[in-house]
């Protein structure tokens, strides 16, 4: 049974109305995303993820959606002949751009120029503000913010790439760069609920042991539960930590777009 579909999703569907979805690319793919488009008439689905894991898990909790015409590809987008040539009516990139630090830093000032040949009718971005830096303008703004930074802390001491994510606004730029027209542009409010608290700390925790200075790892501990326990007071009282902000682009080739599209055509990205 598929969960109920996220409000960002349900409004993606609201701006496609009646249009057909027809060859449908996930070029972000994960659980969430490959559920939800896989339970759309696409005429052929395509899901693209730079990690091996991520697609056994895909598979795994997906996959019963996935039809003789579907595919999951594991690929990098700096990879200039993934999916070269190929054209999609509609392309989701929901939470790629902050993942792409993990696997190609630097590379998000040019993933919508990449992108752009394969995008026949419609590109949709789905994304995060940051909350790791930037303003707090509140208690909330500011546990989320603490949330994020120790976890990154965690991640960046035991050898691994955070996330980094981008602003709606720079979104909009950089897709008006590579040639498209912005047709929409939504931000949706976040609240953080317990489950969210503990799904960051609890990743932070995880990392602990593969920190080289273990005393350091050990005072870590200590912070993180400390700020478990805030957060959880204020979720309590507040019902969530209201902070930042998701958002949803709605992109097509502008007439720019598809000149590069053509001239781009087997070139790296
Ligand atoms: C946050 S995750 C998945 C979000 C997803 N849409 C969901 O349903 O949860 C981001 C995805 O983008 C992929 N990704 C990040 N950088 C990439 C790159 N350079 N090339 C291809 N895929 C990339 C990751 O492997 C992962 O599958």
């Amino acid at each position: 049974m598929n969960p109920p579909v996220s409000a960002l999703f349900r409004h993606i569907a609201t701006l496609q109305g009646d249009a057909p979805w027809g060859r449908f690319l996930d070029a972000g793919s994960g659980v969430n995303s490959a559920r939800w488009s896989l339970s759309l008439s696409t005429e052929a689905w395509t899901g693209v993820t730079a990690s091996r894991a991520h697609a056994t898990e895909i598979h795994e909790r997906a996959g019963s959606g996935l039809r003789s015409q579907d595919r999951l590809l594991v690929g990098d987008w700096t990879d200039p002949s993934l999916l070269a040539g190929e054209r999609f009516d509609t392309v989701l990139a929901d939470y790629l751009l902050g993942a792409v630090e993990g696997f190609a830093p630097y590379f998000q000032t040019r993933l919508f120029q990449r992108l752009a040949p394969l995008v026949g009718a419609r590109l949709y971005v789905v994304g995060l503000d940051p909350y790791v830096v930037g303003d707090a303008p509140d208690e909330a703004a500011r546990l989320v913010r603490e949330i994020g930074r120790l976890r990154d802390a965690c991640l960046l001491l035991a050898d691994e790439t955070p996330y980094r994510e981008f602003p709606a606004e720079w979104v909009a730029d950089a897709l008006t760069a590579a040639g498209f027209v912005i047709d929409s542009a939504r931000r949706f409010q976040n609240r953080y609920r317990e489950k969210w608290v503990h799904g960051q700390l609890d990743m932070a925790l995880r990392r602990l042991p593969r920190i080289a200075d273990q005393a350091v790892a050990a005072a870590l501990s200590d912070q993180i539960e400390a700020l478990r326990v805030r957060a959880l007071e204020h979720c309590r009282r507040e019902g969530g930590l209201r902070a930042g902000s998701d958002y949803v682009l709605a992109a097509r080739p502008g007439p720019q777009a598809q000149i590069t599209g053509q001239a781009g055509l087997g070139r790296s990205g």
